[in-house]
């Protein structure tokens, strides 16, 4: 079945979306890898290409509607379709050292920061999934999987970086409406929490590497008919939002 699967992956440059579409394109789906620097979205997608892996490099800032509006052209036009949609592109913008989280405090952090956040982390993932849902609606099955974080869990809400924070918040809202509206539908969307991961906006601290962190996010991309839509999930188990 997934053999004619084609995925879609922000932010595969580098991290865990990299992880990501080596495992989508190792379990047999075609990759389509979505970087906003074309040297660097290139060379990834060249370095798995070179391993046999069926994928393919499109260059877009997914903040810039008019770049989601060519990338989801691309996809009608060359393939005809889009299964798996996975917004992982995202930035935590205020200072991250967790050492020093009141660099961070929601006191002052700078609301224009906290907007170019949300403009990466949620916005970005709503115009994807208004983008692409379409091509899903039409082949008659479809996976999304949005990137979130414990960070923007409210059960456990901690202070500092109010941007991520409210971000990833924000974007398991959208799980939840975009999964109310779907109900019924071939379509799931799930929110995914990768753990604390070693990328480069994990550091090198964490406990993960970016292939670990990928697991439960491919288990999301991939869920049978029977699987669950509209919940929250770390490594295959559902978290508290
Ligand atoms: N690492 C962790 O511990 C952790 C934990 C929980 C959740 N997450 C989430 O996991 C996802 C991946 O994080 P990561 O750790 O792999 O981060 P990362 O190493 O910093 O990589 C982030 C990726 O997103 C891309 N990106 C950022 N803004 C973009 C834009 N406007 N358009 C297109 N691509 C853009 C970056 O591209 P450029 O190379 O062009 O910058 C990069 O490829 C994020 O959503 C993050 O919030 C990470």
């Amino acid at each position: 079945m997934l053999a004619q699967k084609l995925a879609v992956v922000t932010g595969a440059a580098r991290g865990i979306g990299l992880a990501v579409a080596r495992q989508l394109a190792a379990a047999g789906c075609t990759v389509l890898m979505v970087g906003r620097v074309a040297e660097a979205i290139e060379n990834a997608a060249g370095q798995l290409r070179e391993k046999g892996h069926d994928v393919l490099p499109h260059v877009a800032d997914v903040t810039d509607a008019s770049a989601v509006a060519a990338l989801a052209a691309r996809l009608r036009r060359e393939f005809g379709r889009a299964d798996i949609l996975v917004n992982n592109a995202g930035v935590l913008l205020e200072p991250k050292d967790f050492a020093l989280p009141q660099a961070a405090s929601v006191f002052v952090v700078d609301p224009d920061v906290v907007a170019a956040t949300h403009a990466c982390n949620a916005l970005a993932p709503l115009r994807l999934i208004q983008a692409i849902t379409p091509l899903m609606r039409e082949n008659g099955w479809g996976r999304i999987v949005n990137v979130s974080s414990s960070l923007g869990q409210l059960s456990e809400m901690g202070g500092c970086w109010p941007g991520y924070r409210m971000s990833k918040a924000a974007l398991n809202a959208l799980t939840r409406l975009t999964a109310k509206e779907l109900e019924g539908s071939p379509i799931k969307v799930n929110s995914v929490c990768p753990g604390w991961c070693r990328t480069d906006m994990g550091g090198k601290d964490a406990a993960r590497s970016a292939d670990e962190g990928a697991r439960g996010i491919v288990w999301a991309a991939l869920l049978p008919d029977d699987g669950p839509s509209g919940g929250f999930f770390r490594d295959g188990q559902a978290i508290d939002w």
